[in-house]
């Protein structure tokens, strides 16, 4: 799947706000404990890391991502982080870390029965896990894709397109974390994101959750399903007097402590 870090950077004041709840829970969850090995899973390009780095100026901190257009972004930067190209699904550390977190990433990587236990188990003791995942997997914007792609031309190759919801009710993680001596907390958000222009709504899914509907089409057809899906969408959020559209955004934190 192809990254466009500049589409995904247009809403980046309002994708950054989930990313310093997760930060301000991260610092609540170590209580005053400076850790010392800080992993970010997915950092894409690397605003989280960067302010894990900021806020633990002795801690060695990792940003793990398999995307080289996210990463040349970060690597821009001159933050103290050590980059790393790499899949999360195969991703073991050398030495267990304080503290890994993910901010909207590990919905697109499978299998959280196994996943979720793995990473806690990576933890060294007292060790946090800090994640957030969207969960709107029933809001209009992903109902509409799904109806979109299964009314066009192009249905029967978009078919693996329309899987089941990557992130799970928030009482499977509270199953597969539970164990004696965890401190859980589980919570959830939603967003009003008050976006401005025109058809913002598909703008936001074109930097997340239409990229790997858009990679599979030529680009003529790539037009023409935006050009349906944006119909769709503007019935479903409409523009407001004021010129805005919000567009009302779920998202699932856990953050868990060893
Ligand atoms: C929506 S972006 C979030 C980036 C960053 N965490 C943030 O909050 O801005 C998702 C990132 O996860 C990365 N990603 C998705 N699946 C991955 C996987 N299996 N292994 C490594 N990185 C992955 C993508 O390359 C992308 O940079």
């Amino acid at each position: 799947m192809t990254w466009d870090p500049d589409q995904y950077r247009r809403f980046q004041r309002q994708r950054q706000r989930p990313a310093e709840d997760l930060l301000a829970a991260v610092q609540g969850a170590l209580a005053g404990r400076a850790p010392r090995r800080i992993v970010d899973l997915g950092c894409g390009g690397g605003f989280l890391a960067i302010r894990l780095a900021e806020s633990w100026p002795g801690a060695a901190v990792t940003g793990i991502d398999r995307s080289p257009a996210m990463l040349a972004g970060a690597r821009a930067s001159a933050a103290r982080v050590d980059w790393q190209e790499a899949e999360i699904g195969d991703w073991r550390p050398d030495q267990p870390p304080d503290v890994i977190v993910s901010n909207a990433a590990l919905h697109w990587v499978g299998e959280h029965q196994a996943l979720f236990p793995r990473l806690l188990a990576a933890l060294a003791p007292g060790g946090v896990l800090a994640v957030q995942m969207p969960r709107n997997f029933s809001a209009p914007s992903h109902v509409l894709l799904a109806e979109t792609i299964r009314e066009g031309a192009w249905a029967a190759r978009l078919a693996d397109r329309l899987g089941p919801a990557p992130v799970h009710p928030p009482e499977a993680y509270a199953d597969w974390l539970a164990d004696a001596g965890v401190d859980l907390e589980l919570w959830e958000t939603v967003y009003l994101h008050r976006l401005t222009g025109d058809d913002p709504v598909l703008e936001w899914t074109r930097g997340a959750a239409l990229v790997p509907v858009l990679e599979r089409l030529a680009p003529a057809e790539a037009e023409a399903f935006q050009a349906a899906y944006a119909a769709r969408l503007r019935l479903a959020y409409p523009r407001r007097p004021d010129g805005t559209t919000l567009f009302p955004f779920r998202r699932l934190f856990i953050v868990a402590r060893t």
